[in-house]
């Protein structure tokens, strides 16, 4: 399948840089003779395809520190198929260094991807992400943009060990960190896990933001096939990049763009994709964002028929049991589609300029623990579920399956900490008044209130109530969390208690009722006690007052609606540049 506008291909005066470089002015005079200042000739760029490799690397992005590397392998592809590749820095968002949050930032990179685009003699683009935010952000940018863009997956880290133990990142961190609070590890021990959990170079190794994440841009169809599983550190990953550069070339001869490719039916596959893997909850924000930039329809509610529908049939943790090392070796994302081809639509156009059925054709499953058939699955209904009621009257959500299922269907009285440092100063407080049938409610941990809808979901349990052999509890907040998290965590409540959603107004002993096979949350306080308490309410301080913190407060949309920026997230042309 080729792309009809490809007409025109290898006729350079049709390029976009050609309005930098062609004309025969003092401007473009200027642009050359700079290029040349560095050593450049016209025979090395005059003509060819300007491919801007958007680089997020950092030192302080440690999921990223390859990324310089692949860099020079994706402009060995763009120089062997006759263009002209530069490497333009981006902000790097590296989830761990980063605070609050990198969500509050997201935004501001994908600002960053349209205007680096759009001001520069760019042709096309690869988008070089992984680490949890980079991916939708770069992918907002380039949408937008609406330039030929290809994406190019970090890849995960390899698979880590301790002793007889495989540890996944995030994941195995909470868990030994649980028995190291109950008193169960000593510190010789958790000195071990810390030197030996992050094992390379690459994303988190379980189905976190990051996996998840990449494996719905190649679901989209915005990145080569089976590009998302392939390990950091290997030499695939190099062959990958390379293959990247040699194809956005072409892309910018067939004029195959963001809005050829991020249709209706491949926001589709990307759903259904994130249902089968057990994705991260964060893809919901994600994906609701990406939609609103693409012109696509697509609400909180509809990831749930989604849910009811999709039989998770990844194997991998936090869900499961295996690490995307384990997924690669199983076949990847290419077999997994596969499994699930019924599902999907089939014909949707991806960046190779082939149909997303014919990338994954006849894929081999070679592990089917790892990745499950259909008949097989690890549930049949899966990934995540949207619940509604008068706690969060827009929706929030919850992982199902990293939850224990006795608390599916719970009732239980409020222990309410009114933000972060309340829940820090009291928490493993011995005279908490709390058991393991206590429902945890934070406050003041959304976009606004936070700010920037931070990880902080999977609230901790108790020590006490760890020493006690407690794991889960009923967790209610309106923030986010890892996606290498777990537990019976209520997520993205909107709206959030900072603007006066009723999360707001729970106290400590309300009683709260959790449905979720219902889709039902439920704040057991009459209407009239719950007005009473809104008009007693005081919204708390903004924050921010300035600077980039205030510009996110006065633009970020709510969690149901993708937390974009308003003013970026129409889907109107984005006009080039006046060149004088
Ligand atoms: Fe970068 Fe997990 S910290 S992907």
């Amino acid at each position: 399948m080729s792309n009809n506008n490809s007409l025109n291909q290898r006729d350079p005066r049709s390029l976009r840089s050609h309005r930098w470089f062609g004309p025969d002015d003092l401007r473009s005079f200027g642009h050359r003779s700079r290029l040349k200042g560095t050593g450049l000739s016209d025979r090395d760029y005059l003509g060819k395809p300007v491919i801007a490799i958007l680089n997020t690397w950092s030192d302080l992005n440690t999921c990223h520190s390859h990324l310089r590397q692949r860099a020079e392998e994706i402009k060995r592809g763009v120089w062997q198929s006759g263009g002209f590749p530069v490497e333009v820095p981006v902000l790097s968002l590296g989830e761990m260094l980063m605070k609050p949050t990198t969500m509050l930032y997201r935004n501001l990179l994908a600002m960053e991807t349209e205007e680096v685009l759009r001001c520069h003699p760019v042709d096309g683009a690869v988008l070089m992400g992984g680490c949890d935010k980079t991916t939708p952000a770069l992918l907002m940018g380039a949408i937008s943009m609406n330039i030929p863009a290809i994406y190019f997956p970090a890849g995960a880290m390899l698979k880590a060990r301790w002793g007889k133990e495989t540890l996944g990142s995030g994941s195995d961190a909470w868990k030994f960190w649980a028995e190291r609070c109950a008193g169960n590890l000593c510190d010789e021990a958790w000195c071990e896990i810390e030197n030996s959990i992050a094992r390379s170079a690459g994303v988190c190794m379980t189905m976190g933001t990051a996996s998840t994440m990449m494996s719905i841009t190649e679901a989209l169809g915005m990145c080569l096939p089976g590009a998302s599983s392939i390990p950091a550190v290997i030499s695939e990953h190099s062959r990958l990049a390379t293959d990247t550069g040699r194809r956005i070339v072409d892309m910018v001869w067939e004029d195959l763009k963001p809005s050829d490719v991020v249709t209706q039916d491949a926001m589709h596959n990307a759903i259904v994709t994130d249902m089968a893997i057990g994705g991260s909850t964060n893809a919901l924000v994600h994906l609701l964002a990406i939609a609103r930039r693409a012109g696509l329809t697509l609400s909180m509610s509809d990831f749930d028929s989604y849910s009811r529908n999709t039989p998770l049939v990844a194997n991998l943790r936090p869900v499961g049991k295996y690490l995307m090392e384990d997924f690669y070796n199983a076949g990847g994302l290419k077999a997994l589609l596969w499994q699930i081809r019924d599902l999907l639509k089939l014909d949707t156009l991806t960046v190779n300029g082939q149909s997303i059925g014919n990338n994954i054709e006849g894929s081999e499953v070679f592990d089917d623990d790892v990745i499950r058939s259909v008949d097989n699955a690890i549930a049949d209904s899966s990934g995540t579920f949207v619940l509604h009621g008068n706690l969060a009257p827009n929706g929030c959500v919850i992982k199902p399956a990293a939850a224990e299922k006795k608390f599916l269907n719970h009732r239980g009285p409020a222990v309410v900490f009114e933000d972060y440092a309340d829940l820090k100063a009291r928490i493993n407080d011995d005279d908490l008044d709390v058991t393991a049938d206590s429902v945890i409610v934070l406050k003041s941990a959304g976009p606004l209130g936070a700010p920037g809808f931070p990880e902080w979901g999977m609230l901790p349990i108790p020590n006490k109530l760890l020493r006690a052999g407690v794991r889960d509890m009923v967790r209610i907040s309106d923030a986010r969390m890892s996606g290498t998290s777990y537990g019976t965590c209520v997520l993205h409540v909107s709206p959030e208690s900072h603007v006066g959603g009723p999360l707001a107004f729970v106290q400590t002993g309300d009683m709260i009722e959790l449905d979720v096979e219902g889709r039902r949350i439920h704040l057991d306080v009459s209407d009239e006690e719950l007005a009473n308490r809104r008009a007693n309410w005081k919204q708390p301080e903004p924050p921010y007052t300035r600077g980039y913190g205030q510009l996110f407060a006065q633009h970020v949309t709510q969690a149901h609606e993708g937390c974009d920026f308003d003013f970026l997230e129409k889907n109107d042309k984005v006009p080039d540049p006046k060149i004088f």
